[in-house]
């Protein structure tokens, strides 16, 4: 689900390191999911689903630094979406996730895959050039 490819990365090393380390958490997630079929591993998929979470606040605080050192015009915009996806979490109830858990799980799972993709493939993209230009 989570399969890092040259197609999502952002030709600035630093921010691809943190991207693919983003797959490679989601893919935990996805992971422990799958194998959670008939056991109850609810605890290890929600500390991973909170390690994604943690993981990707720090990711956007680094990214935001980098885009406010060279002063990216598009900051304020690309701030609010990073603001949005948080807010989307933080309103999240983990007790509804709890008595739900196999299908709030992977819905979640799901939120978070698509929303990466997305981001890195739109948002992310458009500082590709500007980045590249500034760290050359
Ligand atoms: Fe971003």
């Amino acid at each position: 689900m989570f399969e890092w490819n040259d197609a999502y990365s952002v030709k600035v090393p630093l921010i691809d390191e943190q991207h693919k380390k983003l797959f490679g958490i989601g893919q935990k997630v996805y992971n422990l999911v799958e194998e959670r079929k008939g056991y109850d591993n609810y605890d290890r998929v929600l500390e991973a689903v909170n390690e994604l979470y943690d993981y990707t606040r720090y990711h956007f605080v680094e990214e935001e630094k980098l885009l406010r050192k060279y002063g990216y015009e598009e900051l304020d915009n690309h701030l609010q979406k990073h603001d949005e996806f948080l807010q989307h979490l933080d309103s999240l109830d983990i007790e509804e996730i709890d008595l739900h858990q196999d299908e709030a799980i992977s819905d979640l799972l799901k939120f978070i895959a698509s929303w990466i993709f997305k981001h890195i493939n739109n948002v992310d993209f458009e500082y590709s050039d500007f980045l590249q230009a500034n760290l050359a």
